[in-house]
């Protein structure tokens, strides 16, 4: 697939595999030996490149760091027992990446220059992906503003960048989240849905906080009232309240998660009733109380599926059942893993063969 784009490809001469330590897999600290990258000039995208992993030289000007025009993606890629690698679902990313693109008035990449950048990158560095259960090769695709002006118009010019490291599990034990009512993610007409830089960068105050009070995660609400759920800060919450998954509606606060997408799949092919719709705090409150809300997880690429050990609100913090006893997500969890590594067969086409 990698031969239709044209690829200039500079090897390292100094592997770091060897001396990686794969028994420690801290998220996010270890990057492989290469990196892709490609510049926006004159209006297309060119100088497609594979070089080693390393620091990239740019003007203190760029508008990316003064205004955030900026967003990236998040994908993993999984060693099968017989050797295979593949990269799940990467087509959803690409068409959420364009979307995030669009919003911040940044040009889109097609969608097959996106796939076959990251499945050439995911070639070079197959030795990188961690052959254990549990962990994979984090993909972080990215893109930014270069040109070199301080007046708050879009960028000329960008790079689309590509990096990728071995992961283990994001979160290491169920979840306490608190549900927030004072800050807000995302409001209606903002971008919520792209997967911004500046989205995360706000919720780092209101979790820093979150976690000074003892909890793992945010749940965020809706930004008028506070009274309906919208997402967790690095996965969509999803619970199954009274036999029924429900989650809030993809729309324009909330990012379209690709795990979200899979499970909700997974959850009517197994005919469980599914309703995407405004899930109020109300009703999960009351489902904690009367033992209807039977299971809660957040969905994402990098969390999986997360248990929520407890939802707090309102200074008071409801416990749900033991993550170990939840039929619905430890099934989702071993049905996602048996076809992720290659156990179960593909029956929706979700792994990308590289
Ligand atoms: N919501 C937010 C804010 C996220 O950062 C993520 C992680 O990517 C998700 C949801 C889940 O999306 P996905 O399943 O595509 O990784
Ligand atoms: C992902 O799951 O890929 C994410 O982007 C979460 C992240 C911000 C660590």
């Amino acid at each position: 697939m990698t031969d239709t784009l044209d690829i200039k490809i500079t090897k390292t001469q100094h592997s770091r595999l060897a001396e990686t330590d794969f028994n420690t897999l801290p998220f996010g600290k270890v990057f492989s030996d290469h990196m892709f990258v490609a510049d926006y000039i004159d209006g297309e995208w060119k100088n497609f490149e594979i070089l080693p992993y390393g620091p990239i030289l740019m003007s203190p000007a760029i508008s990316a760091l003064h205004y955030g025009q900026s967003f990236f993606e998040g994908i993993k890629a999984y060693k099968h027992a017989d050797g295979k690698v593949s990269i799940f679902r990467p087509d959803k990313n690409a068409i959420r990446f364009n979307k995030s693109a669009e919003r911040l008035c940044m040009p889109t990449l097609p969608e097959e220059v996106f796939v076959q950048s990251i499945a050439a990158l995911v070639d070079i560095d197959r030795e990188w992906i961690p052959g254990k259960a549990n962990h994979a090769l984090y993909i972080r695709p990215f893109m930014f503003a270069t040109d070199p002006f301080l007046g708050v118009n879009p960028s000329a010019t960008y790079k689309f960048v590509v990096i990728v490291g071995p992961v283990g599990p994001y979160f290491s034990k169920p979840l306490r989240v608190k549900i927030e009512t004072h800050y807000t993610r995302a409001a209606e007409g903002g971008m919520g849905f792209a997967k911004a830089a500046g989205n995360y960068g706000s919720s780092m105050l209101p979790a820093r906080k979150a976690a000074e009070e003892g909890f793992d995660q945010l749940i965020w609400t809706d930004a008028k009232e506070h009274k309906y759920i919208e997402e967790m800060g690095a996965a969509n919450a999803m619970f199954l309240l009274d036999g029924t998954l429900i989650t809030a509606e993809a729309k324009d606060t909330i990012l379209d998660g690709v795990t979200r997408d899979t499970v909700i799949a997974l959850a009517k092919s197994w005919g469980i009733p599914v309703e995407e719709r405004k899930v109020s705090v109300a009703e999960l409150i009351e489902g904690a109380k009367n033992g209807k809300l039977t299971d809660a997880f957040g969905a994402g690429t990098a969390a999986t599926i997360a248990s929520v050990a407890s939802i707090s609100f309102e200074g008071e913090e409801y416990f749900l059942s033991d993550p170990q006893t939840r039929e619905f997500s430890k099934k989702v969890l071993s049905t996602l893993d048996d076809i992720k590594y290659g156990r179960a067969e593909d029956t929706n086409g979700w792994n990308y063969i590289v």
